[in-house]
């Protein structure tokens, strides 16, 4: 990467790292209080957000990062991601669920990395496809 292109990713992680606490305000945690917000920053540069939605049928809520992978589709443009923000009203750090962990794999980039998010600062970076080695993905159905 160049000094530039770096300078622009380490700007667009530490604006959606404050934007999360925020966000997580949005949050329809109803049941397990449980609040969490993810941001998807995506190869061209562009962030999306979601929170977690939970629901009355408990295994119809959605996850932080579900609803953040859908804004990216949604609103067109890249589909691939080079980042994933999370933050948890916890404060603690959060890694995603395994399902999750499905649904970022369909869209990340080689280099994808989950970055933990506590307090509005970056406190812990994960390279994403350490946490789901060898995969059943797009590839396996070409
Ligand atoms: N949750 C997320 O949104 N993302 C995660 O990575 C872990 C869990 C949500 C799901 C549920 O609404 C609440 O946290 C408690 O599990």
């Amino acid at each position: 990467m160049s000094a530039d292109v770096t300078l622009i990713a380490d700007t667009l992680e530490q604006d959606a790292a404050r934007a999360l606490p925020g966000l997580l305000e949005r949050s329809y945690a109803r049941y397990s209080n449980f609040t969490v917000a993810a941001a998807v920053i995506d190869e061209a540069g562009r962030t999306h957000y979601g929170v977690n939605v939970e629901n009355a049928a408990y295994p119809s809520g959605t996850c932080a990062e579900q609803t953040a992978i859908g804004a990216m589709i949604t609103a067109g443009g890249s589909r691939r991601i080079a980042k994933v923000l999370i933050a948890a009203g916890s404060d603690a750090v959060v890694q995603p669920c395994g399902a999750c962990r499905q649904r970022i794999a369909e869209f990340a980039s080689e280099a994808c990395e989950i970055v933990s998010v506590q307090g509005g600062a970056v406190t812990q970076r994960t390279p994403f496809w350490s946490l789901l080695p060898q995969s059943f993905g797009p590839r396996d159905l070409d």
